[in-house]
């Protein structure tokens, strides 16, 4: 049931361009990302849309990373394995939640996933043994800047042609800024690829050992990278993963323009998550800018936890009136309940209106190339079945 689409439908109100829905694209789509700044509800929106789209009938699978304990609970996943977890639609419609689809989760574990590279890029199984127990390379493996994109994006080309799955939603790492993302492969191999690590090769590969004269004339890159780690055998270990690094620098190099390539087919689309906070939403636009430059499919622009007006935000809420309603509901506060309800009424006017305005004054951009879905902020985490399914609802139906 792979599905390649073009853009087909849904005019924005300017009418510039078209552009398809967020629930045409949970339908139609074969990866959908889910990208944006740290804590802005990624985790949360790459559930919400699977759960959409196994409603709606498609096999999904969700790769995720480090869901709250609460989350990964209701869906029935553990949050330490790393297994395809399948799970149990009962638990879906015992909430209300029929699948006609089916829901698979994954937790993205970058470690294992460059053992599994370094297994399979190695020319030996004993040289790829030797660098998996190289304390380094343990190190490397999870510390080095962008491992873990990367290893986010390697999994989804593992995972993309997987016959069992029509759509896969893939869940990306926290990152201070949604541009390491994009960035990652090429982060990684200038990494490996530095000027230090090569100087560290050519040192190595000319006199067939490392002498501490060399090293400490070496560039400080290196030092400062692996500096943490203590303990002895140092040198050792760092002639070991040179040499074996060496050994894989093709391959890796090979990998990552083909990962980069996978990330631009017109198969794949981005969800752009955004706070309504100004940075956040200026961050938002300039990946979808970023995105744009490289021809990279943009698929939607979610606001999440946008905050509501009150229901009664024209009528100020005055002091008396909180206190006449406190009273009529023969409720003991304290004295001054009255004015502090008006205080956090006003307040929430307040937060209310900064949200429009700021939302309002990115729409208009980005309302002529993608959806924009405002997602409210609920009364709760998004910890549960329910819960999930009614931020699906709010993505499916264009949100607030
Ligand atoms: N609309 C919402 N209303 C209320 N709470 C929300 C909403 N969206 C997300 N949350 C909560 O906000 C918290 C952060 O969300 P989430 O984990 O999805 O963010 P993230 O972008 O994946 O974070 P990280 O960058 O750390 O991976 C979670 O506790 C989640 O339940
Ligand atoms: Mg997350």
């Amino acid at each position: 049931m792979t599905t390649t689409s073009t853009p087909t439908t849904t005019a924005p109100s300017s009418g510039a361009q078209s552009y398809e829905t967020l629930e045409e694209l949970v339908t139609k789509r074969r990866v959908i990302v889910t990208v944006g700044a740290g804590g802005v509800g990624k985790t949360t929106t790459a559930a919400a849309l699977s759960v959409a789209a196994a409603q709606r009938g498609r096999r999904v699978l969700c790769l995720t990373i480090d869901p709250a304990k609460r989350l990964a609970e209701s869906l029935g996943i553990e949050r330490m394995s790393a297994e395809a977890h399948d799970v149990d639609p009962s638990r879906f419609a015992a909430a209300g939640v029929p699948l006609t689809g089916s829901l698979t989760a994954m937790m993205l574990d970058t470690k294992r996933t460059f053992d599994e590279l370094v297994a399979k890029y190695s020319s030996s199984k004993a040289k790829a043994d030797s660098l998996l127990n190289n304390k380094l390379y343990q190190y490397m493996s999870t510390s080095l800047a962008g491992t873990q994109e990367y290893m986010a994006m390697e999994k989804l080309v593992a995972v993309k042609d997987d016959p069992r799955y029509d759509l896969i939603l893939l869940d990306t790492p926290p990152t201070a800024n949604a541009l390491d993302f994009l960035d990652a492969p090429e982060r990684m191999i200038d990494a490996l690829d530095s000027a230090a690590m090569k100087w560290f090769i050519e040192a190595f590969q000319s006199t067939g050992k490392l002498s501490l004269n060399l090293i400490a004339r070496s560039a400080s890159v290196v030092l400062k990278t692996v500096g943490r780690i203590t303990g002895g055998g140092f040198l050792e270990a760092m002639a070991g993963l040179i040499t074996e690094l060496n050994d894989l620098f093709g391959g890796f190099k090979q990998r990552a323009a083909m990962v980069q390539k996978t990330l631009r087919g017109p198969d794949i689309a981005f969800v752009l998550v955004a706070s309504p906070a100004p940075t956040s939403l200026k961050e938002a636009l300039y990946f979808s800018e970023r995105l744009e430059e490289h021809a990279m499919p943009r698929g939607a622009f979610v606001v999440n936890r946008f905050r509501l007006p009150p229901a009664f935000a024209d009528d100020a809420v005055s002091s008396m009136a909180a206190k006449a309603a406190i009273d009529a509901r023969g409720l003991k506060l304290d004295d001054d309940a009255g004015e502090r309800i008006a205080h956090a009424h006003a307040d929430q006017v307040k937060l209310a209106t900064l949200d429009a305005f700021f939302v309002r004054s990115v729409s208009e951009h980005a309302r002529a190339r993608m959806p924009v879905v405002r997602v409210p902020e609920l009364a709760s985490d998004v910890h549960d079945i329910r819960l999930l399914a009614k931020v699906a609802e709010l993505l499916m139906s264009g949100g607030v």
